[in-house]
């Protein structure tokens, strides 16, 4: 089946947007499914640097059609920019689709988004303040409202007036800050939906199309496995599916119509926001992954909070993807480390354990149990092959096939297009 899902299989930022562009040379069609402009993807070509956020990492290819699914939450304005930075930088957005039942976030999603995060306190969650969960809530409770909805300015009123009544109350009364001017976002989004009204079209239809014509389509996964509403460290997730089972109801896709499904893994584990994490290191190994691996968001700029790779939580988040494959990210930060460790269980209450824990009271408490491996100091930026690189890489990435029971298929050795190993074709 030439359909192929990549996914994040950690906390996200795994270099999703850098396989994706590497493989989308290959496809017909690249699609988003899930999340919204809370992803930075970054993709460097030549010495080109792009970030994506709402675009789908196909865009830098003219013949390839770029989905955004009906399970993205869509943020006009955010899209927009990025539709400008991109022209400015000579790429052709031409060939973007954008499925009509994507649901808008507003001003009002933002506002709430960041009212809730400072309500909660020392619990915050560390959102990235794009509306993404007051988006989802609209959504879920069935009062949001969809992009081909824009299209009829009478019904688009009526509805955006009384929505904004709705969070106005919310906004003034609960939160007790000032509301939003209905008129304000009415005409301004109607600005919006007037350029966004050539990519707004029904993509299930596109992307059913391409599958059954045995089109090669890239599913492009945002965020990372956990960071699920429902498998990830809950509360402190996004409020999407970023799970390879998002892809079948986010692009309106059945579940036999993907093929094979690969995890993009960094060598070692890094997150963002808040949350338990179990290998993480506060001390200078973890300043130095920092450092050289520019572990800083791409959406955000926060710095990312950075530590060994944990076995355990790839070998659940590969269990509930369904993972056939790994793509092996970052691998050249490791270069130059005397040892590398890798966790390979958890200690929990005298116990060793191997499933990741729901409970983050106790993943919390768990302490990760490492094997310790020989590092190697040779920079391996430039290899091609996977027989090239140092005997002790070969070693760290066998230990990772071992423990999760998945192949490493690809191996990234930096950050730009040409600096990545097949060892087996993925279409
Ligand atoms: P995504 O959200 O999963 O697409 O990942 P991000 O783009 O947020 O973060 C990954 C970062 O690592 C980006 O800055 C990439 O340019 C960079 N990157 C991706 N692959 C590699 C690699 O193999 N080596 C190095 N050094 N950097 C990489
Ligand atoms: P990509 O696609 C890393 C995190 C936020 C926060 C939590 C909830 O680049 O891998 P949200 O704004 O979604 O309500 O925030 O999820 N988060 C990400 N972390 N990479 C991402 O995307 C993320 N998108 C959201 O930091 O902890
Ligand atoms: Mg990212």
């Amino acid at each position: 089946m030439p359909s192929v899902v990549i996914i994040g299989a950690q906390w996200g930022d795994e270099g999703k947007g850098k396989i994706i562009d590497y493989l989308a040379g290959e496809a017909d069609v690249v699609v988003r499914a899930q999340g919204g402009n809370n992803a930075g993807h970054t993709v460097i070509v030549e010495d080109k640097k792009y970030a994506f956020h709402l675009m789908p990492s196909g865009v830098l290819y003219n013949d390839k059609k770029n989905v955004i699914g009906n399970g993205v939450v869509f943020d006009p304005e955010g899209f927009l920019k990025e539709i400008d930075i991109l022209e400015a930088q000579g790429v052709d957005t031409s060939n973007v689709m954008i499925d009509e039942r994507v649901h808008v976030i507003f001003p009002y999603h933002k506002k709430i988004d960041a009212l809730e995060e400072d309500a909660r306190g020392e619990d915050k969650i560390g959102t990235t303040k794009k509306g993404i969960g007051p988006c989802y809530m609209d959504k879920i409770e069935r009062s949001g409202i969809r992009l081909g909805e824009l299209l009829d300015r009478e019904h688009f009123k009526s509805r955006l007036f009384s929505q904004v009544a709705r969070k106005n109350k919310l906004i003034e009364k609960y939160y007790e800050s000032q509301g939003f001017d209905p008129q304000e976002i009415f005409d301004t989004y109607c600005g919006y939906a007037d350029r966004l009204k050539k990519y707004i079209t029904d993509t299930t239809v596109i992307v059913h199309e391409a599958l059954v014509e045995e089109k090669k389509v890239l599913f492009e996964g945002a965020q990372g496995t956990l960071l699920d509403i429902d498998l990830g460290t809950y509360p402190y997730v996004t409020s999407s599916h970023p799970t390879s089972g998002g892809f079948c109801i986010g692009a309106g896709v059945g579940p036999n119509m993907i093929g094979e499904v690969i995890g993009a893994v960094k060598a070692y584990t890094t997150r963002v926001g808040s949350g338990p994490f179990p290998t993480e290191l506060h001390d200078e190994t973890g300043n130095l992954i920092r450092t050289k691996g520019n572990e800083f968001g791409t959406t955000t700029g926060r710095p990312r909070r950075c530590g060994w790779f944990d076995g355990v939580m790839v070998k659940y988040t590969s269990r509930i993807n369904g993972l056939t494959a790994i793509s092996l990210m970052l691998l050249d930060v490791l270069s130059g480390f005397d040892k590398i460790k890798m966790c390979v269980g958890y200690q929990y209450k005298g116990e060793i354990i191997h499933h990741f824990p729901a409970d983050l009271n106790k993943l919390a408490e768990c302490k990760p149990v490492y094997k310790e491996l020989d590092g190697w100091q040779e920079d391996i930026t430039s290899i091609e092959r996977y027989e090239d690189l140092p005997e002790n890489a070969k070693k760290y990435i066998k230990a990772i096939e071992e423990y999760t029971q998945v192949p490493v298929k690809i191996i990234s050795v930096g950050p730009k297009r040409s600096q990545t190993i097949i060892r087996e074709a993925i279409f």
